[in-house]
């Protein structure tokens, strides 16, 4: 059998991370903080990488400036094997960046430039998709609105199943992407599109069943942080816990997350299954500070499950 192919469609970031952040200024304040350094990011690119290095054939389809941070981030796929044919390099605008404020527990505020991120347009997904058949698109919000319903009604129309992790936090109407493979909001994400904190297993259970009502997807799977995952398939909720780690830095740990999810199941793994190794993969991601250069390969999330005494499929 040959590798998964996979298209990822959406943004890709030079990430300043900050480290120490540990409070949050107000307007007029500022807050002294620790070290800082620059790290290829984005949530598109991460998925992209982390997917590759579970030993998918991976597409990215988005936008990069005409800039030294573009380069930095084509070079960082041509070092991890991601074809990079369909990134188009705007003239137009700068490669996205986002600042990234990490505190002592590794949690993060982040403030957003979109960039070229902001040019990504359907022609430039569609072009990929009329070249190659894929076995799944992974995306996520960072991009127009527009795009992502494009995006989806592109894939459907060809029959390929669509995973949406659905940062960075917003409400939008999710009519237009009834019938998703898995919807996939962290916890801010899930209060943006719901209204609910899942901060309780009661409330992130009504949280998703409304995201399954609205979005009809197969399942919904909530990613609560250091709680875990809530899978939900519209019958059932199960709570999957996951690893004790010393959390560093969460960046990019819900990228990997999805992108590992992704990959286990076109492999063939059960869903309970796949959570756990996505799991895995995340927990090491959490455990390494920045974006891409936290995130494991394939042998090292076995070695990993390995240690841990978990059974791989
Ligand atoms: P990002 O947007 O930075 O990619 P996220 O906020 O979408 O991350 P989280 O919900 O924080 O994602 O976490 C995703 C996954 O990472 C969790 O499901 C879990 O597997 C792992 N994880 C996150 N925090 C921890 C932690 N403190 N300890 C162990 N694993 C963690
Ligand atoms: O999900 C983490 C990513 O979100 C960071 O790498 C940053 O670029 C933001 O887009």
């Amino acid at each position: 059998m040959g590798k998964t192919k996979i298209l990822v469609v959406g943004s890709m970031n030079m990430d300043l991370f900050v480290e120490g952040a540990n409070q949050i200024p107000k307007f007029g304040e500022s807050t002294i903080c620790g070290r800082y350094g620059y790290a290829t990011g984005g949530k598109g690119a991460n998925q992209a990488i982390a997917a590759a290095l579970q030993g998918a054939d991976v597409t990215m389809a988005g936008r990069l400036g005409d800039d030294d941070y573009g380069r930095s981030l084509k070079q960082e796929f041509e070092k991890t094997g991601v074809h990079t044919d369909y990134i188009v390099t705007d003239k137009e605008t700068q490669t996205g960046l986002a600042l990234m404020l990490v505190n002592e527990d590794g949690r993060y505020v982040s403030y957003s430039c979109l960039g070229a991120n902001g040019n990504l347009c359907a022609e430039d997904v569609a072009a990929a998709l009329d070249a190659e058949h894929f076995d799944m698109v992974i995306m996520q919000l960072e991009m127009p609105l527009e795009t992502v319903y494009r995006t989806y009604e592109l894939a459907r129309e060809r029959d390929i199943p669509v995973f949406l992790d659905a940062g960075p936090a917003m409400k939008i109407p999710l009519k237009r992407l009834q019938g998703l493979y898995i919807l996939s909001p962290n916890e801010a994400e899930t209060e943006a599109l719901t209204g609910i904190n899942p901060d309780t297993e009661v409330k992130a259970v009504e949280a998703a069943r409304q995201l399954y009502e609205a979005a009809r997807p197969e399942y919904v799977i909530l990613k609560l942080g250091s709680r875990g995952a809530l899978l939900y398939d519209g019958k059932e909720t199960e709570l999957i816990p996951c690893f004790k780690v010393k959390a560093i830095d969460s960046t990019a740990a819900g990228d990997t997350f999805g992108a590992a999810l992704a990959i286990r199941l076109c492999k063939g793994d059960e869903m309970k299954q796949a959570i756990r190794f996505a799991h895995a993969a995340a927990g090491i991601c959490v455990s390494r500070m920045g974006a891409q250069i936290s995130i494991p390969n394939e042998g090292e999330v076995i070695e990993f499950l390995k240690k841990a005494g978990e059974e791989i499929g």
